[in-house]
């Protein structure tokens, strides 16, 4: 199996310094930058939008950056991001009525496309192979989304590996991304169910040495 991508959500950084933040983690060997976008209606926190996702790119951050919408109107937010650089767009399976139609106009804004589902969300659209297909990443939140540093949700397991058996059922080629409360300790566990994408907060921007953490965590799935 190839291994996992690693993806930081700079949620966690240090705001003061943020492209300098944004720029150790992808040194110290992040593959992708996770970037939380929260209006506080959705979830009870706000965070930043498009306008920083744009500056990032001009401090001349290269890296994939994929969205996360916590928002109640994702929507309206895909030409903004598509403008500022962003490659995955994921918004959340409980707020949207047409899934199919939003991953459209992601797409043909040239951007990828991500669903989302909280912890108590049924992944039951799934079924549908055609949307499914269309999708690059589902995206299972193992917390209760709106905080860096939470703990894991250990019933996300299940999810992973229900998830897992959809994709490989069908021909996606989606990825399996977990978010919320991974760590050194957990990061087995998730890969294990079947995960190939993870999004570590607190996991890497807590710790005192980003290299050190991506190695540590890179030598134990190469274990696997
Ligand atoms: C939670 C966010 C996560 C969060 C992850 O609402 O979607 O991406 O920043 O942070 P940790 O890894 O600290 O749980
Ligand atoms: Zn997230």
């Amino acid at each position: 199996m190839n291994q996992p991508v690693i993806a930081a959500s700079i949620l966690a950084a240090d705001f003061g310094q943020l492209a300098h933040e944004t720029k150790a983690v992808l040194d110290a060997g992040a593959d992708y930058i996770h970037f939380d976008v929260m209006d506080f209606h959705f979830v009870p926190n706000l965070s930043f939008g498009p306008f920083i996702c744009k500056t990032l790119r001009k401090h001349n951050i290269k890296a994939p950056i994929d969205v996360h919408l916590m928002v109640d109107n994702p929507q309206v937010y895909v030409e903004p991001f598509a403008q500022a650089g962003a490659d995955l767009f994921t918004f959340h399976a409980e707020i949207v009525k047409n899934p199919s139609a939003l991953v459209k106009k992601i797409k043909q804004s040239g951007m990828e496309a991500g669903l989302a589902f909280n912890p108590e969300t049924s992944i039951d659209i799934l079924n549908d192979t055609r949307l499914l297909k269309q999708l690059k990443m589902i995206l299972i939140m193992s917390v209760h989304p709106g905080f860096s540093g939470q703990v894991f949700m250990p019933e996300a397991l299940d999810k992973i590996k229900k998830v897992r058996k959809l994709i490989d059922n069908s021909q996606s080629n989606a990825y399996v991304a977990v978010d919320g409360g991974i760590k050194i300790s957990n990061v087995k566990k998730v890969i294990q169910a079947g995960a190939n994408f993870i999004v570590l907060g607190s996991g890497i921007f807590g710790t005192k040495d980003y290299t050190k953490t991506i190695d540590d965590l890179r030598k134990k799935l190469k274990k696997l």
